[in-house]
């Protein structure tokens, strides 16, 4: 079986290259041209895959790849996948996030071998914006937050009263969101049209020891790493509360953690998990859509308590400077998602939950920042 993945690069394509290599297929990753070394996070696996240049916004090169490596699987990963960023490049994200996916739905519309090609679109949780479904229970259950919905994950009742799922409406609230729903549609579109067999993963937010750096789940357990490393060499004393920008150490420096809205809930899974799901999706007859979650949600001040919590800092409110520049123009305020339908359908289900991910992520950060040893200002 031969595999086309798009955004192989990113930490998603990363780690569905990993799948898919264990699985047998043979794996083209599309990767752009830049002018820096951009596949650090495939490099263990980089003689098991061919490598082909190529960027979504280019329609005939996509066309060229599809039909010249015919393969049976096409997953489009590749996205400019900030949200925050949406915000400042609005078009660039259009052109790659919304029209992108135009191009390689396109391609394998006109391809030979359209019948033959199953394609999956990453579609994601940012598409419902600020809507959410309610439970008509909702005034049966205990507690204010909470109602009891079904059995996603097959773990136990999960019991919120707002939550998101296949039939809750879209209400996007960024440029990222409004192309990534404008490509879910077209999927669907050239589903219903053209007989593509095209697959949406709505998938919720999922992290890793891979992730990109700008998110705020990396962005605290990469600080972490580094402030751990910096305090470790400090005197006891280290002062947090006398300059509201550094963190002081008799003459030495370190900047504090630097965010935004802390209150945002998110449902956040790990991404080694989610690209199973990716996988299960094109496996079955019949395409469609499938929200992929664990079925929890999170606030990133509760990221923050336990992450902070395996470094043994009970108390990081000196340690973070909350920062207008990181506030978007337009929040995402809750995401919970639930994954019944992954689970029946799929048979899929998450298998790190949210303290297990912190801890993985606030791990694997320590040890990096300790063998990079990264520069240190110093007053
Ligand atoms: P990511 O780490 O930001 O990776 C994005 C990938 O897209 C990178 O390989 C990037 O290549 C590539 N790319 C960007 N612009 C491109 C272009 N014009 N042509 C070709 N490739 C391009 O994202 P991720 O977290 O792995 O997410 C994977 C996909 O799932 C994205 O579509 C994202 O929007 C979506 N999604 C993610 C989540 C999540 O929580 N992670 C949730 C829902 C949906 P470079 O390495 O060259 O930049
Ligand atoms: N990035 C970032 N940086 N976010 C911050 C910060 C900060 O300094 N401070 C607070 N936040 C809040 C954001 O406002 C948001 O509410 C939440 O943390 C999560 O932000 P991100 O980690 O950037 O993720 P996202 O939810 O906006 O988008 C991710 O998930 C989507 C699925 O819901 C991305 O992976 C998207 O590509 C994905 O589609």
């Amino acid at each position: 079986m031969k595999v086309v993945i798009f955004g192989i690069t990113g930490q998603d394509g990363s780690y569905l290259a990993e799948l898919l290599v264990k699985k047998g297929y043979e794996v083209i990753g599309v990767t752009r041209r830049v002018s820096v070394n951009t596949l650090s996070r495939i490099e263990h696996i980089l003689p098991q895959l061919t490598i082909v240049e190529g960027d979504i916004t280019d329609g005939f090169n996509i066309s060229k790849i599809i039909e010249s490596h015919e393969p049976d699987e096409v997953y489009n990963l590749a996205a400019q996948s900030h949200v925050g960023t949406s915000f400042k490049q609005p078009s660039l994200t259009w052109d790659i996030t919304g029209a992108g996916v135009l191009n390689i739905l396109e391609a394998i519309r006109y391809s030979s071998r359209k019948d033959q090609i199953r394609f999956y679109q990453a579609s994601s949780s940012e598409m419902f914006g600020k809507n959410y479904t309610t439970s008509e229970n909702a005034s049966l259950m205990m507690s204010d937050d909470k109602v009891v919905v079904d059995d996603p994950t097959g773990k136990g009742f999960y019991e919120y009263k707002k939550y998101q799922d296949e039939n809750t409406p879209f209400i996007p609230q960024s440029p990222y969101g409004i192309a990534k729903l404008a490509a879910h549609h077209l999927v669907r579109n050239y589903r219903e049209s053209y007989g593509i067999h095209g697959s949406c993963g709505i998938l919720f937010n999922h992290e890793s020891e891979r992730r990109g750096e700008q998110f705020v789940t990396r962005k605290i357990t990469k600080w972490i790493g580094e402030f751990v490393l910096w305090s470790n060499q400090s005197s006891m004393d280290i002062d947090t509360t006398s300059d509201p920008d550094f963190i002081l150490d008799n003459g030495r420096k370190f900047p504090k953690l630097r965010l935004g809205n802390l209150d945002a809930r998110r449902d956040w899974g790990h991404a080694a998990d989610y690209v199973e799901a990716m996988w299960l999706m094109l496996q079955q007859d019949e395409p469609d859509d499938y929200v992929v979650a664990t079925g929890e949600t999170r606030s990133v001040r509760e990221f923050l308590d336990a992450s902070f919590s395996f470094v043994e800092v009970d108390d990081w409110s000196n340690l973070v400077v909350i920062d207008p520049e990181f506030y978007r123009a337009a929040e995402v305020e809750y995401l919970l998602g639930i994954p019944t339908k992954a689970k029946r359908k799929l048979g899929w289900s998450p298998r790190i939950d949210f303290k297990s991910l912190a801890e993985r992520m606030v791990a694997y950060d320590v040890k990096e920042a300790g063998l990079q040893r990264p520069s240190i200002q110093t007053v």
